[in-house]
């Protein structure tokens, strides 16, 4: 048999072959890491999604297999560094600063000029980032902004972002994103360990961390923190973009639905899967439902994305809480878009239970959620919903196939106890409150259908 190193190697190699090859035949030049992220269709296509996930998956395996298990530890400790060096960066509005210096960048005392940080702070965090490929050290001490580090521009002016503290993340979701990964995630983090050993003591993590008794969304609500339901929003609304709208049209079988059906989207923020179910599917009538302030800001979303939408009648947007009965009965679909992993297993039913009572015998519940795979082959896993990885890659390939989802599995323990599931898991929350389980889709967000049992 093929070494393990060896066998990682040609993966790699092959896999390389063919994207450069995909990339030579739409005669477009393979980015630089050096250059900011100017998407091409290629970043984007499907076909090529697996390829490099395979380059992904053996590269990280080849790293664990030959560096040092002192060294990967060492790198692996200090990890929260990642996050509070990237938080600051964004809060400082670095990205922001450099994006008009173009490749020649800006020397540290520049950028200070700007931001009013200290010099020797600024050049010690950019050069942490620079080597791990976010930013590039031009001449010493002297930055530009490189592929990774352009996404986390803002889309607004410095001067704009500095005028207007709440809703300076408008627009921004990456940006959004890991400001709040390094707000209260990273200052949950700091009582992890301490909640899961003791869990008696507060719902979770994030409870004792902003010393609050709210879930994350009440504390939202409360005074002072107008920007982060902001931030939030805004990292919902982007990091949805990213999804191919045939996931959520597919999805609910829109086709299939009749004349005047509705569709319930459920904690559905702004609506924003709601958009592309609207545009391709002219016949149905549609719900958005979330908590009061969400509602404000999703009749915003919708005056700017289809201003006759909502006055028109097809889209009706209602504050409703998901711990009450559903005021929609018998509507066609109720769907949930990553609403499910936020709540541990007795909350998620309740919300389940509520759309139970209210569904009809040929109501349909659509969950769009993370599936959760094991590292390992899962002898109860449905071989049709499972890629087989190749020899001698991780079943769920590793950081490739599964990094984000475990890396947000953990943080729905830390600030929710909420939870990725496995298809199991999926089943069980089905025949716990009379859903019977249909279909699972896999994909970039897996689809689980549901038909009232
Ligand atoms: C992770 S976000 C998902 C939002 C949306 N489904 C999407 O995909 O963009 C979870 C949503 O659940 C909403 N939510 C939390 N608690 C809720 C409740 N009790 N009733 C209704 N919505 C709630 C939040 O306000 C938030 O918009």
């Amino acid at each position: 048999m093929t070494s393990p190193l060896t066998a990682l190697v040609n993966i790699i190699s092959s896999n390389v072959q063919s994207l450069e090859g995909a990339y030579a035949k739409a005669e477009t030049p393979f980015p630089s890491l050096d250059d900011p992220f100017r998407p091409t269709l290629l970043d984007f296509d499907p076909s090529l999604a697996e390829t490099r996930n395979l380059i992904v998956a053996a590269a990280a395996q080849l790293l664990a297999t030959v560096r040092s298990p002192i060294e990967m530890l060492q790198d692996y400790a200090p990890g929260m560094y990642w996050t509070a060096t990237l938080g600051f960066v964004v809060d400082v509005n670095v990205p922001d600063i450099l994006k008009d210096a173009g490749p020649q960048g800006l020397h540290v005392k520049e950028i200070s000029a700007i931001n009013g940080i200290d010099p020797s702070y600024l050049s010690r965090i950019l050069r942490f980032l620079a080597t791990r490929h976010v930013f590039k050290e031009v001449t010493p001490d002297v930055f530009a902004n490189n592929r990774l580090s352009s996404l986390l521009q803002k889309t607004k002016s410095v001067e704009e972002i500095k005028a207007d503290p709440v809703g300076r993340f408008d627009g921004a979701p990456l940006a959004s994103f890991i400001s709040a990964f390094a707000d209260e995630s990273l200052k949950s983090c700091a009582h992890f360990s301490d909640m899961l050993q003791n869990p008696s003591k507060a719902a979770a993590a994030f409870n004792i961390a902003l010393n609050t008794e709210a879930k994350m969304w009440d504390w939202y609500e409360e005074p002072g923190n107008e920007w982060r339901a902001r931030r939030f929003t805004a990292a919902m609304t982007g990091g949805a973009d990213r999804f191919p709208s045939e996931i959520f049209t597919n999805g609910i079988g829109g086709k299939d639905l009749q004349e005047g059906d509705v569709v319930v989207d459920v904690g559905g923020s702004v609506g924003s899967a709601v958009l592309p179910m609207y545009k391709a599917f002219p016949h149905l009538k549609f719900v958005v439902q979330d908590l009061a302030k969400q509602v404000i800001a999703a009749e915003g979303f919708w005056k700017e994305h289809a201003p006759e939408a909502v006055p028109s009648g097809r889209v009706k947007l209602q504050a409703h809480d998901f711990f009450t009965p559903q005021p929609v009965k018998g509507a066609a679909v109720y769907f949930l878009r990553v609403v499910i992993h936020d709540w541990p297993d007795h909350d998620a039913k309740k919300i389940l239970q509520h759309l139970r009572d209210a569904a009809a015998p040929s109501s349909k519940l659509v969950i769009f959620d993370s599936l959760a795979v094991h590292t390992c082959e899962d002898p109860s896993a449905n071989p049709a919903t499972v890629q087989k990885a190749p020899y001698p890659l991780l079943a769920n390939l590793g950081i490739a196939g599964a990094g984000f989802n475990t890396s947000l599995d953990i943080q729905m323990m830390n600030v929710f106890n909420g939870k990725e599931r496995t298809e199991k898991d999926f089943k069980e929350l089905g025949n716990a409150t009379g859903w019977k389980f249909e279909s699972l889709t896999p994909g970039l967000l897996p689809t689980f259908t549901f038909s009232a049992a």
